[in-house]
């Protein structure tokens, strides 16, 4: 008999086949592998079972992902990365939109901030703890929302990696956001209903959808037992969506504040990079601005989102959360955004390969990994706890 380990629940399962599906969750079979071969000797080369660290993970991510994504250590959206060599007129893929000027731009602008080593003081241990729409997170980094990732190879199921994603993100103490796409509907939404399944506090955030069905699908997110729900203001373009008979629209303040008040939940725009924008959104009334660009995927030639961040934080810091993404790697970039006015970030494409790599486990240590640089950050700055990141600790 042979051993497989389910990627999302660990479960252990003796089969001498491939299992439909998973006996204790119900994973599709596309997140079970093989774990040990009876009378075969182990072989590290052979990736076998529940990925062992980071690394492990994204070697797994790299075979699965071949011709779309090469999991580079450093995901930065440049032309010599296989997602934008050659992008005009290619799928979008993992890249950005166009020549993937706006993806890279995040990256870089990330990359041109310089932090202040200060090693002289009292002694501590970094407290990354913070708290995010009243839920206490351990480290202000989530998953971002994200969705479609079922088309790319077809390695994972939608619903099975929206488990992964919740699974990981809540076994690391913090929480993932969850997104929207052309073949969730109302009737049949992977997200929602992998939400239902995990019964955890998740943000739901939603396509810029006609307003009746988004509210169809606020009262679904309810029910279902999310934290907050949103629209992703920038999807407003997606010609996929219209095509695929589900039609988005931009939205007007008078638009965002029916919804604010429809949601017995707290409200989130994303997709903003201006202040005037972010200041529309506060006056309707959201929780929370997520300064985005959504990953350089929606317009080509804008600006990094580290560039636009504090403009706004200076015009909302304290007045509604923000939240801030596109090109945040490591936990030093975290940093980086917290002290540009960001409350909390979020990570798109290094926990998508994590979840397709190796499941819950994969996302896991894909957010350990950020705690942990996170944490030396802090150390090396004298930021004991997340309130005293600030502009100071940056050169
Ligand atoms: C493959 C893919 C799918 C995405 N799907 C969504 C989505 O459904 N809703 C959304 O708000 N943002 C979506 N995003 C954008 C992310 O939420 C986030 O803004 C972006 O990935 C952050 O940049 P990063 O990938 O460099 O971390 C998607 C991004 C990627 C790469």
């Amino acid at each position: 008999m042979n051993q497989w380990d389910c990627l999302i629940c660990y479960n252990k399962i003796e089969a001498d086949n491939l299992p439909a599906e998973c006996n204790s969750c119900g994973a599709n079979s596309k997140s079970i592998v093989l774990s040990s071969v009876e009378g075969e000797p182990a072989d590290p080369k052979k990736f076998r079972g529940v990925a062992q660290n980071l690394e492990d993970t994204r070697d797994r991510a790299r075979m699965k992902l071949r011709g779309l994504c090469a999991v580079y250590p450093h995901c930065d959206g440049g032309d010599d990365k296989i997602c934008q060599k050659e992008a005009y007129g290619k799928p979008i893929g993992f890249g950005g939109a166009g020549s993937g000027s706006s993806f890279a731009a995040n990256v870089k602008s990330l990359d041109n901030i310089r932090l202040k080593m200060r090693v002289v003081g009292d002694h501590f241990t970094p407290d990354t703890e913070t708290t995010f729409l009243g839920e206490k997170i351990s480290v202000p980094v989530m998953g971002a929302s994200t969705a479609g990732i079922q088309n790319y190879n077809h390695t994972i199921t939608e619903h099975d990696f929206c488990r992964a994603t919740i699974r990981g993100c809540r076994e690391a103490g913090t929480i993932t956001w969850r997104g929207d796409t052309f073949f969730y509907t109302p009737e049949d939404n992977p997200a929602l209903s992998a939400i239902e399944k995990e019964k955890s506090k998740v943000v739901q955030i939603f396509k810029p959808r006609a307003q009746d069905v988004l509210k169809q699908l606020i009262e679904m997110a309810e029910k279902a037992g999310c934290l907050a729900v949103g629209v992703d203001l920038d999807g407003c373009g997606s010609t996929i969506m219209a095509r695929n008979n589900q039609p988005v629209f931009r939205k007007s303040v008078k638009d965002i504040k029916e919804l604010v008040s429809f949601s017995s939940l707290p409200f989130i725009t994303k997709g903003i990079m201006t202040p005037e924008d972010a200041e529309d959104c506060a006056e309707a009334g959201v929780s929370a601005v997520s300064v985005s660009n959504h990953g350089g995927r929606v317009l080509d030639c804008t600006r990094g989102v580290a560039e636009v961040l504090p403009a706004i934080a200076e015009r909302l810091k304290g007045k509604v959360t923000i939240t801030a993404d596109g090109g945040v790697r490591t936990g030093y970039d975290a940093f980086k955004m917290i002290a540009l006015g960001a409350d909390a970030v979020l990570n798109g494409r290094d926990v998508i390969r994590a979840a397709v790599g190796s499941g819950s486990k994969g996302v896991f240590f894909q957010m350990e990994r950020f705690k942990q640089t996170l944490r030396q950050a802090m150390m090396m700055t004298r930021c004991p706890d997340i309130s005293s990141i600030n502009k100071k600790v940056l050169d």
